[in-house]
């Protein structure tokens, strides 16, 4: 089925009309632009008798079904079962609360793994919690040339006292995709728990949480076309090997012992909402999990054609140095510089022709210690469902202008 880039366009009123185009928007990975299904649902909420989650009266009743729908809308997303579904208010913060909570049984002579790959929510929080624990840090390197994590790289930072592998499902810099289901079977073998960040994975490919290897999945629904929310996928059984810290009358039972306080009920609406789009991406019939394969295929491809616009156009222009490398398998995202003039005036000046890419390190700060872009970054273009042919010429057309 073939993916129609105008009919998607028309349900984001942020990118404006055909008569008046507005920002051609590279800054994706940064935070996904919303469809006007997800605001309504945000709004419908907002709009509607809603109170604490229970039984008794209708508003209740409401605010459980909000619950229930979410868990059902993200465990279709990424293959998992719903009752493994925990919202947060964002990845950091769900990373930090599960870092802790894990260890809580990590001791001297225990070792975790992080990768140098990996922007700092999936780095920084197993660091310290090791750390805090007596536990031993083993990193892993990638190849600055290509910009690729091997799973060879992994395993030689693997030992039998490895008790978790926190690794990228996709790097937000430079778009590059480790072979996690790889890594996972050689941790699983060591013993290991494989913790995924899968923030700039799930807006880009059909994931599927099993085959991955993944016991925790993590991601954040604002980079799919969803509200500012987290959200972490894992095996209930395992959740409930788990025991975090929680307010006494809270809930005990998996998921919600992982989540404190009150849900953003809105939130969670916007979150289902933009599931459902996904799966809509392509017309479609079955269940969604199924509309999704389809829709996530249709987009991949979609997404890969207007990369490849994206490389070879960049390719041609003298002076623009591209991080990583072009042929690998990665994210429609790309990471330039353009010699002589700084990442942020580059920034500032495709921001002045309305084309959105940012520069910066975007919290991929060993990666970019690796890649000796610590102090300037580089301008990242990110690739969206929303993207089209005349926003990759919009952002060709404003990086050839700086060099003449
Ligand atoms: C790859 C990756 N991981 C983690 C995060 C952090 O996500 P959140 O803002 O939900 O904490 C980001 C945000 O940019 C990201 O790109």
């Amino acid at each position: 089925m073939s993916y129609d880039v105008t009919a998607v366009r028309a349900h984001f009123p942020a990118l404006g009309g055909p008569g008046s185009p507005g920002a051609a928007h590279f800054d994706g990975p940064g935070g996904s632009q919303s469809p006007v299904q997800v605001a309504d649902a945000v709004a419908g909420v907002l709009r509607s008798a809603v109170a604490n989650k229970g039984t008794v009266t209708a508003a209740e009743r409401r605010a459980t079904e909000i619950v229930d729908a979410a868990r059902a809308a993200g465990a279709d997303l990424v293959g998992a079962d719903p009752a493994g579904i925990v919202f947060g208010r964002s990845m950091t913060q769900l990373t930090y609360d599960f870092a802790r909570t894990l260890a809580k049984t990590w001791g001297p002579g225990d070792e975790v793994v992080v990768t140098r790959l990996d922007h700092d929510a999936n780095v920084r929080p197993w660091v310290q919690a090791a750390t805090a624990a007596g536990a031993t840090v083993r990193w892993a390197d990638f190849d600055p040339a290509t910009g690729v994590l091997t799973a060879d790289d992994v395993a030689t930072a693997l030992s039998a006292r490895t008790r978790l592998v926190a690794i990228t499902g996709a790097s937000n810099l430079l778009g590059s995709r480790p072979d996690v289901a790889t890594v996972a079977a050689t941790a699983h073998e060591a013993g290991a728990l494989v913790y995924v960040d899968g923030v700039h994975l799930t807006p880009h490919a059909f994931v599927d949480v099993a085959a991955l290897g993944a016991d925790f999945y993590a991601c954040s629904p604002y980079k799919f076309l969803g509200p500012h929310l987290g959200m972490l996928a894992a095996a209930p059984a395992l959740l409930e090997e788990l025991r975090p810290d929680k307010l006494l009358p809270a809930s005990d039972i998996v998921p919600e012992r992982f989540e404190y306080g009150t849900l953003p009920y809105e939130s969670l609406a916007g979150t289902t909402a933009a599931v459902d789009f996904l799966a809509g991406l392509v017309p479609g019939s079955g269940p969604r999990r199924a509309r999704l394969a389809t829709s996530m295929e249709a987009l991949e491809q979609h997404e890969s054609v207007l990369l490849s616009r994206l490389d070879d156009g960049l390719a041609r222009i003298g002076g623009v140095v591209r991080y990583g490398d072009p042929d690998r398998a990665r994210t429609p995202t790309t990471l330039f510089t353009v010699a002589g003039v700084a990442p942020a005036e580059v920034y500032r000046a495709l921001a002045e022709r309305d084309v959105n890419a940012p520069a910066g390190t975007f919290y991929a700060y060993e990666a970019a210690r690796v890649l000796g872009i610590e102090k300037t970054g580089a301008v990242r273009a990110g690739i969206a469902p929303y993207t089209g042919e005349s926003d990759v010429d919009r952002l060709l057309d404003a990086v050839e202008g700086i060099k003449t």
